[in-house]
């Protein structure tokens, strides 16, 4: 695996490049949500570029980019062990070169709320590094995970928007045993709130056997819902269609269901796609 940290060795390493290209766009802290992402990079495609950036734009003032976990040779070596071809680490002055650049503006709509309402000018930012990253890799496949399902749909409407030629491949959310989603975050939760932290997959638990079982009124799916995470500080409990917006009814194959909560000073976040 080679290491590249600039933008002029990138591209050089770039322009040999032939076969196709699947890149991986993170934040470091790898995790097994992240090692199933590049797995699945690395079934479907001839080269595997991996980025670790924490991206300052996608922080507001109040969100502690600092405090973001890093582990950087850690990461290196799962990177190893899964067999990427390179891993790209630029430093925050070399993808932001100066203070007034061109931006990048998120659908008004769509990214200002959920996520977006909580953390305003957050896509902005997601969008404006994917797309620079974009750039640079050219990758023919791109894989993002559902678990950020308002992530993934923006950059998906921002590759069809700006006809980026470039396939947005969606993969699957991967959970602990006892069914908490996968997050970086998890670090921060103690034994107790980690305890707590369950009635999270099981609100969505309960959701899945109450569809099959031929519910799909949406307010009483979410009341359900609440009900469940009555321990938590839940912030939204979202049913949307695959555009983020807000449905009344259940429509098969075209259904997210999103949670956002606080458990103690941690903000988790996990959805189900029906
Ligand atoms: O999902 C993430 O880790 C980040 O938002 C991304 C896509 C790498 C952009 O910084």
């Amino acid at each position: 695996m080679k290491i590249i940290n600039t933008i002029e060795e990138l591209q050089t390493i770039r322009k040999e490049l032939s076969g196709t290209i699947g890149f991986v766009p993170t934040m470091g802290a790898l995790h097994e949500g992240h090692i199933s992402l590049i797995k699945n990079a690395r079934e479907d495609n001839d080269i595997v570029i991996v980025s670790i950036f924490v991206n300052p734009t996608q922080f507001s003032v109040n969100e502690d980019l600092d405090k973001y976990p890093r582990r950087d040779a850690a990461d290196k070596k799962i990177c190893e062990l899964c067999k990427v071809d390179y891993l790209f680490m630029p430093e925050i002055n070399t993808m932001y070169k100066c203070d007034d650049e061109v931006l990048i503006k998120a659908p008004k709509i769509s990214s200002f709320i959920l996520e977006g309402e909580k953390r305003p000018g957050h896509y902005d930012g997601v969008l404006q590094v994917v797309l620079k990253l974009f750039n640079l890799v050219q990758p023919s496949n791109a894989y993002f995970g559902k678990k950020d399902a308002q992530q993934l749909s923006l950059i998906s409407q921002m590759v069809k928007n700006l006809f980026l030629p470039i396939n947005i491949v969606e993969c699957e959310i991967i959970r602990e045993q006892d069914g908490l989603a996968m997050s970086s975050r998890n670090v921060y939760l103690t034994q107790e709130e980690r305890k707590e932290a369950l009635a999270i997959s099981k609100s969505l638990n309960v959701t899945i056997v109450s569809i099959t079982k031929g519910q799909r009124d949406s307010k009483t799916i979410k009341d359900k819902m609440y009900e469940v995470m009555s321990n938590l500080d839940v912030e939204y409990v979202a049913i949307v269609n695959r555009d983020f917006e807000e449905i009344q009814t259940i429509e098969a194959k075209n259904t997210i269901i999103l949670i956002a909560c606080k458990v103690g000073t941690t903000r988790l976040i996990d959805n189900i796609w029906v």
